[in-house]
């Protein structure tokens, strides 16, 4: 039997942005993750993956091909070079779906990195990012690669599509609450509906993109430093350059007022947007009553996390 997790992740700067080439930082995680778990079956039984928190079992002979479960295998075997094997994948996963937590991405990551082993092979984190991001691609449309990397490296992450992967130490631990409007949110049609704006006015989004990268840039130093209420302002100036890209919600600009009346640090969407998380950097004493600020707002729930 062998069993591998992965993370989930929030990002913490530059989502929308790093689509269009300009830097993010994400973070993994690591208290909600997802796992697998393979165990050898009969010969001749094929591979079934069981996936009992979304009520899915699905035998890989009869999957669809766009199906994300049986398309980590595929492409996994298909980079071992490895015929079908006869195994049951299980996988279970604390991670909140369609949030902007990475949920897909990690259960991608723990499937493969899982199966490989199984069959006598480790991924190192390039080999699985790159597994995950051909299935990433299928529900994702053109993500930018962010989820998987970040998921795969599971350390703070400084990020430009195509260009650009480093990972960095954080100078002291952030507190952080994630908390969730409880509204699903496809990252695809969001994406879709910010390029859709983009076309229609390159100059004025491609402006917007600009002050988020940099905004990404000066929160790495912030990071580095530990400069936490510098870090807090970056993230209220992030939000309120998301709210002009269009992907913030009523819902979601509710959270992140309560939060930093309540005394955040700063506060901002995380993700796609239009729903799913939102974040507030607290420090520890204030985190109690930003929490409560936050439920009474309308989160669902409130997840307390530190990343160090
Ligand atoms: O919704 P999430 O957490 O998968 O984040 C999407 C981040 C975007 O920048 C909006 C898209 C992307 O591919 O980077």
């Amino acid at each position: 039997m062998t069993t591998a997790t992965a993370p989930a992740k929030i990002i913490l700067f530059g989502e929308h942005a790093v689509v269009y080439g300009r830097p993010a930082i994400a973070v993994p995680i690591t208290h909600v993750q997802a796992s697998a778990t393979v165990e050898g079956g009969p010969p001749g039984s094929g591979c079934t993956l069981i996936a009992n928190d979304v009520n899915r079992t699905v035998r890989l002979a009869d999957a669809a091909p766009n199906d994300p479960l049986a398309a980590i295998v595929r492409v996994t075997l298909k980079r071992l070079n490895a015929p079908e094997p006869d195994v049951t994948i299980t996988i279970h996963s604390t991670i909140p779906i369609a949030s902007g937590m990475g949920s897909g991405a990690a259960v991608s990551t723990a499937i493969a990195r899982a199966l490989a082993a199984h069959l006598g092979h480790s991924l190192n984190n390039e080999t699985a990012s790159s597994l995950v991001f051909e299935v990433e691609k299928l529900y994702h449309g053109m993500p930018s690669g962010i989820d998987n990397t970040v998921i795969a490296h599971a350390r703070p992450l400084f990020f430009v599509k195509n260009k650009f992967i480093e990972t960095f130490v954080l100078k002291s631990p952030l507190h952080i609450l994630i908390a969730d409007t409880g509204i699903r949110s496809s990252t695809k049609v969001v994406v879709g509906d910010v390029r859709a704006v983009w076309e229609a006015d390159r100059e004025r989004y491609d402006k917007l993109f600009m002050s988020i990268g940099q905004i990404s840039v000066m929160a790495r130093a912030s990071l580095e430093t530990g400069e936490q209420s510098a870090l807090g302002a970056l993230m209220d100036g992030n939000h309120w350059l998301l709210r002009q890209v269009g992907v913030s919600s009523s819902e979601l600009d509710r959270l992140v007022q309560a939060a930093r009346e309540a005394g955040a640090l700063g506060a901002k969407l995380s993700g796609a947007g239009r729903g799913g998380n939102m974040i507030a950097l607290v420090t520890e004493e204030a985190q109690t009553a930003v929490a409560e600020a936050m439920q009474q707002a309308g989160a669902k729930s409130v997840i307390p996390t530190v990343v160090s």
